[in-house]
């Protein structure tokens, strides 16, 4: 590990001419672990360079000591007590990667209650725990930060905090597990099944402990959470997100969305409207010819409407252990560069000062208004008609309805694509067609996202 205790610099009026390495104190040595201290020392020079002293990893706790050492070799203490390290006098920084919400509030707390500054990748934590912690960390004048957290090698955090604060943000939007969209892709391109993807995934090291939380849209819904604090103003609010995950996703519309001309991606759409915003994460279908469209395997892309800047497209690695060690190193960079700093001087945690965060209203579920895809499984195909008469009986506006060439053993299916319709007319719609007798099955809708300027 990089141990250049003093970094001489050129001698600039006023500014001191060398500063001891930050001492970074590392709790979790697994996937974003190891990769953080590979990539440290492997780059030490450059990031140093950059940072304008050294970044020294000087303590690590680890549940499993031998397989630490062998990642960490001799001469960085380690220990099996994640506490000692949060709260032991010689560290700066607290680097929690191990994952989790119980026991890694506690040591975040317990670091920022003892001075030291938080480097996380942990968005389990910051959704659900956000606003204490960040709380704690005004009132004790030190910085969190988790560029990591959020679709991992992209910095995006960095973009809505820094890189757009002169726009009033209209939306966000994106593409932000890796796991979903590897497993997607697989089963369209490849024709893998479901779960061969997802070990695939796993076995990459895509995929979260629990695996149930990338699938069922929770991972995306906690970055979600952080990407509309920081493009709203919002409190960290994870409870108000609409989630829906990919499991109940069904082959044929996999098939049938692209007979359509759309994929079907698992998005993240944070919207600020009039009467409040919308924060939902769903499988939708997105224009075939549209870049996120061909947003594949594990990488992830995010896209945000400011009214200045127009829409702002960023894509990158969406999992992956290099790919998160550079979001973590960065922010590393970042606290190395404000240690000593003034916290009003800083970049607030939310991109807003504490006294400038609105509270805006989430919006129900039953206030969203988008286009729809329908499928509908029909006895036979004149039945199309039926269908037809009934979606205008009931105001649904239709853009396009025609029969599926795909899965004629699943007897016919008629697809339809309504224009822009309120979620209350589509869901009084769909109760009517499934009482249909023309109906001979479940009716399936997904969201049509154009994600257009
Ligand atoms: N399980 C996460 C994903 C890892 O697949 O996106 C990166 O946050």
């Amino acid at each position: 590990m990089y141990r250049d205790p003093v970094l001489s610099l050129q001698p600039l009026a006023g500014v001191p001419v060398a500063m001891r390495p930050l001492r970074v104190g590392m709790i979790g040595i697994g996937t974003v672990g190891s990769g953080t201290f590979r990539v440290l020392a492997r780059n030490q020079a450059e990031i140093a360079g950059r940072a304008g002293r050294g970044i020294e990893v000087v303590m690590v706790a680890a549940r499993n000591l031998p397989r630490a050492a062998g990642i960490v070799g001799e001469g960085v203490p380690l220990t099996d007590d994640p506490m000692h390290v949060a709260t032991h006098p010689d560290i700066d920084v607290l680097v929690e990667v191990a994952g989790g919400t119980g026991p890694a509030r506690d040591w975040v707390l317990a670091a920022i209650a003892h001075g030291k500054h938080v480097v996380t990748a942990n968005k389990a934590l910051l959704a659900e725990h956000g606003a204490e912690i960040f709380t704690a960390a005004r009132q004790h004048g030190v910085a969190v930060a988790y560029e990591g957290a959020v679709a991992v090698s992209i910095p995006i955090v960095k973009a809505l905090r820094e890189g757009l604060t002169a726009n009033r943000i209209e939306w966000v939007a994106g593409i932000i597990n890796g796991t979903t969209n590897f497993i997607l892709s697989k089963m369209r391109d490849e024709g893998l099944d479901f779960a061969a993807a997802l070990a695939e995934a796993q076995a990459l090291g895509y995929a979260e402990a629990d695996p149930a939380f990338d699938i069922e849209g929770i991972d995306a819904a906690h970055k979600l959470t952080l990407l509309a604090a920081n493009a709203f103003g919002t409190p960290v609010r994870f409870a108000d997100v609409q989630v829906e995950g990919i499991t109940t996703l069904q082959g044929a519309d996999v098939a049938c969305a692209e007979q359509l001309g759309f994929r079907i991606k698992l998005l993240g759409i944070a919207r600020r409207r009039e009467e409040g915003v919308e924060l939902r994460v769903q499988p939708a279908l997105v224009p075939a010819t549209h870049l996120m469209a061909h947003v594949n395997g594990s990488m992830n892309a995010v896209m945000v409407k400011g009214d200045a800047s127009g829409v702002t497209m960023y894509y990158g690695a969406g999992a992956g252990s290099e790919q998160t060690a550079s979001a973590v190193i960065a922010d590393l960079v970042d606290v190395a560069r404000l240690d000593g700093t003034h916290a009003a001087q800083r970049v607030p945690h939310l991109g807003f000062h504490a006294h400038a965060m609105s509270d805006l209203k989430a919006l129900p579920r039953a206030a969203v208004c988008t286009s729809h895809y329908l499928r509908v499984p029909v006895h036979s195909a004149g039945q199309i008609e039926a269908v037809a008469a009934l979606l205008a009986g009931h105001r649904v506006p239709v853009q396009q309805m025609v029969l599926a060439a795909e899965r004629p053993e699943a007897g016919p299916q008629v697809l339809v694509l309504t224009e822009p319709a309120p979620q209350a007319a589509i869901d009084l719609a769909v109760h009517a067609l499934q009482a249909s007798a023309a109906v001979a099955g479940a009716v399936t809708t997904l969201r049509v996202e154009a994600l257009a300027g």
